[in-house]
């Protein structure tokens, strides 16, 4: 083991103890591309896959576990949707297969969530997009964080990756493991995180060309084309409907999603819908953009949900090489401090 490799070891130890696998790198969880081939080839590899639940109704996440399952015996997590209708009956699912780590995601957890998760003896790992929630999140008894900034592909918060690190790492990453997530394409940035007192990391973007996604050969091709500057984020129309920011990049399907906020927002206005169901209606909307990019290949009208590390996706690679070359990179600049 050279030093690089050594002193990156040490420095993900924590995280990789919480995760139960060798490499404090998780594959955060992508809707329709998370499934159990990817979250299988991320845990084979040593890392630490996650399945996207996104919509799925318990039935279908019920048989995607089992089907992760045969295709590893390492520990792998599942994401859930806080928002989901049927959020208790899928915790249900999740500890029927003794599920050891689930991600809840979309919002603060709702009443009697955290609790239920830790009756089923799984770890909770919650998004925290600002100090006071993070606070919050570590008061109500999380076992990890992610904190995640909006150069992410997907849902975005308003702060950049750099600034949340600096802001939350030094306050809460002594009291819990925290792993650092959103724009991070090469092992230098994760070298610097963990320096930064990050348990590990979180990468989305980097592992959708993965030779084992499913992801259609245009959805990938799309990615490898594109430079960071094509990640955008959508933008809200209506002042009285918020919406949370997505990035993706840009093609003709920003235009469909203005057209469905008009929708949306006027149904709102003629008070045929709640607020809730109006955002729900808003989270259909992305859920079947994204699959008829990711599934369909269609990637003019389909939304191709990026982060701005995208530039940095070059090629299409097995998962276990992509995984090789960000640890191989973190050790080399850890290695290079020694000097
Ligand atoms: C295509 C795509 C779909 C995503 N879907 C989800 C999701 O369903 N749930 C979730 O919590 N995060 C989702 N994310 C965010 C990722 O889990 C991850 O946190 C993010 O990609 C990390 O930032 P990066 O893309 O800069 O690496 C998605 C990201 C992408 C690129």
């Amino acid at each position: 083991m050279t030093i690089g490799q050594d002193r990156l070891h040490r420095r993900m130890a924590r995280g990789t103890a919480f995760l139960g696998c060798e490499v404090a790198i998780l594959c955060g969880a992508m809707s329709w591309v998370s499934e159990r081939n990817l979250v299988a080839a991320m845990s084979n590899a040593g890392g630490f896959g996650l399945i996207a639940c996104g919509a799925m109704t318990p039935e279908l996440l019920d048989a995607e576990i089992a089907g992760t399952k045969a295709l590893t015996s390492k520990p792998f997590g599942v994401n859930l949707i806080t928002m989901h209708p049927q959020l208790f009956d899928l915790i249900a699912v999740c500890a029927k297969h003794r599920v050891t780590h689930i991600v809840l995601a979309g919002g603060l957890p709702p009443k009697g969530s955290l609790e239920a998760i830790k009756e089923t003896g799984a770890k909770v790992i919650c998004f925290a997009p600002a100090l006071s929630l993070a606070k919050k999140l570590i008061r109500s008894g999380v076992d990890a964080l992610v904190i995640e900034g909006m150069e992410a592909g997907g849902h975005i918060g308003p702060v950049s990756t750099s600034v949340l690190a600096q802001e939350m790492l030094p306050e809460i990453a002594e009291q819990l493991p925290v792993f650092v997530a959103g724009g991070i394409g090469r092992g230098e940035a994760i070298a610097g995180y963990l320096d930064m007192g990050a348990a590990g990391v979180q990468l989305g973007t980097r592992f959708v060309c993965a030779t084992e996604s499913i992801a259609h050969a245009n959805f990938k091709r799309a990615f490898i084309r594109a430079n960071a500057r094509d990640a955008i984020a959508s933008v809200q129309i209506d002042p009285r409907l918020p919406v949370i920011p997505v990035r993706a990049l840009k093609n003709a399907s920003s235009e469909l999603f203005t057209a469905k906020q008009r929708e949306v927002a006027q149904l709102l206005d003629d008070g045929k819908v709640e607020m809730m169901e109006a955002q729900l209606q808003i989270e259909h909307y992305w859920a079947g953009a994204l699959r008829r990019a990711v599934i369909d290949g269609d990637v003019d009208n389909g939304s191709l949900m990026a982060g701005q590390s995208v530039g940095m996706v070059t090629k299409e690679e097995p998962l276990a090489d992509i995984l090789a070359t960000l640890m191989a990179e973190a050790a080399h600049a850890l290695e290079a401090r020694a000097a």
